[in-house]
């Protein structure tokens, strides 16, 4: 939240249905300290599922009050009887508001019971939580179209198959953004997880060909990240190209520059990406790993395991420094890695300890070379 939460700040929580906001939201309201009252409002489970949540979370109630209701007029109704410090609204789609006749989930609901809302957040100083359900395939409608209402919007994503979440902050108006808390859903609830780096990397006896390490960072927080890439000869006459954890668009462009620029052969390839752990990485630090791990996987020769990337690449082939590489050149160190593949640009100021660490590249076929040398 930036440092502490606004009295009267609307703040929005999205996310995919069944990645934990529920949960996450129920855990932080049972453990804000007890001189705060919290009113938890869920329209979307029973009173019974709730406490059997609470249980499974391992928490004992403080100043929390839940109420089921989904009537925004009656929610009303209980924040005035309890002049609660916190709101939290789970869902904003499961909401109604008599002065509107629509159904509850449609736009000029969720709208109006968000008007409200905020109008309450603003006028009583309670800091009021919305979570809203945005679905995988970026259909918005919904929770979008509160982005501009509320103070704050944060993300929860990861991949449902894995146990990690990113919560991100994707607007702040109290705060920076681009802070994250990262989280690993356990059998009672979220824990936070201090190394991410370490959890994020594939434990591997052998170094398999196509992957590479990126030293990434989100946030103010460094990373080391896997990317994996999968180049095999196509069955199709249009190559597929799949990317999951990263933007398939960014990796049509990188494969598109490899072509052009190192000789790749990839119109006859299918290309598959992959981000370990579920993550989705925003960072533009991570091309040059998604190169590496490309090139690697099309040739099927392993990476040396000490080695790791972390350069943005532009479309000319030309390798560019990126922010902080104190940071990430720190945390690449401190878990052992020996060879950091980085710009040749951008190096004014780096502390003279990493000058024996770092690999500069000023263009993909230098890379190439770097990396298709034997070991
Ligand atoms: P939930 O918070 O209901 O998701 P959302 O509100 O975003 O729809 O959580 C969904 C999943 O989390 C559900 O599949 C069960 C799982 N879960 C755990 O793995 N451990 C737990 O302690 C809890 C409470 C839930
Ligand atoms: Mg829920």
């Amino acid at each position: 939240m930036g440092g502490g939460l606004v009295p009267g700040s609307f703040v929005l929580i999205g996310g995919e249905p069944g990645i934990g906001k529920s949960t996450l939201m129920l855990q932080v309201a049972l453990q804000i300290p007890g001189e705060q009252k919290i009113l938890y409002v869920s329209g979307e489970e029973s009173g019974q599922q709730l406490k059997m949540r609470a249980e499974r979370l391992g928490l004992t109630p403080n100043n929390c009050y839940i109420l089921t209701e989904t009537h925004l007029d009656d929610i009303f109704a209980q924040t005035a009887a309890i002049q609660p410090d916190i709101l939290v609204a789970d869902s904003i789609q499961t909401l109604y508001t008599s002065a509107i006749d629509a159904s509850a989930g449609s736009i000029s609901q969720i709208k109006e019971c968000a008007a409200q809302l905020q109008r309450y957040a603003k006028e009583s100083g309670v800091s009021v939580f919305v979570i809203g359900h945005i679905t995988k395939d970026g259909n918005l409608a919904g929770p979008k179209i509160l982005e501009h209402i509320v103070d704050t919007v944060l993300h929860f994503e990861g991949d449902r198959n894995y146990g990690y979440r990113i919560l991100r902050s994707v607007k702040n108006r109290f705060g920076s953004t681009n802070e994250i808390g990262i989280y690993e859903m356990q059998g009672n609830g979220l824990r936070q997880v201090e190394n991410p780096s370490e959890i994020l990397l594939s434990q591997r006896e052998e170094q398999l060909s196509g992957t590479a390490i990126a030293a990434t960072l989100e946030g103010l927080r460094p990373m080391m990240v896997e990317v994996q890439a999968l180049v095999s000869p196509t069955a199709y006459t249009v190559p597929q190209r799949s990317a999951t954890g990263f933007d398939l668009r960014r990796l049509n462009m990188l494969l598109a520059v490899l072509e052009k620029r190192c000789g790749a052969r990839l119109n006859q390839k299918d290309v598959f990406l992959n981000i370990a752990g579920g993550l989705r990485v925003d960072d533009p630090a991570i091309d040059l790993a998604v190169i590496a791990a490309v090139l690697s996987s099309g040739q099927d020769i392993p990476l040396n395991p000490k080695y790791c990337f972390a350069a943005e690449v532009g479309l000319t082939g030309e390798i560019r420094p990126v922010s902080r590489l104190d940071q990430r050149l720190a945390e690449a160190e401190k878990l052992g890695f020996e060879r950091i593949f980085v710009s040749k640009y951008g190096l004014k100021g780096l502390e003279p300890r990493f000058q024996s660490k770092i690999a500069p590249v000023a263009t993909l076929f230098e890379l190439f070379q770097a990396i298709s040398k034997p070991r």
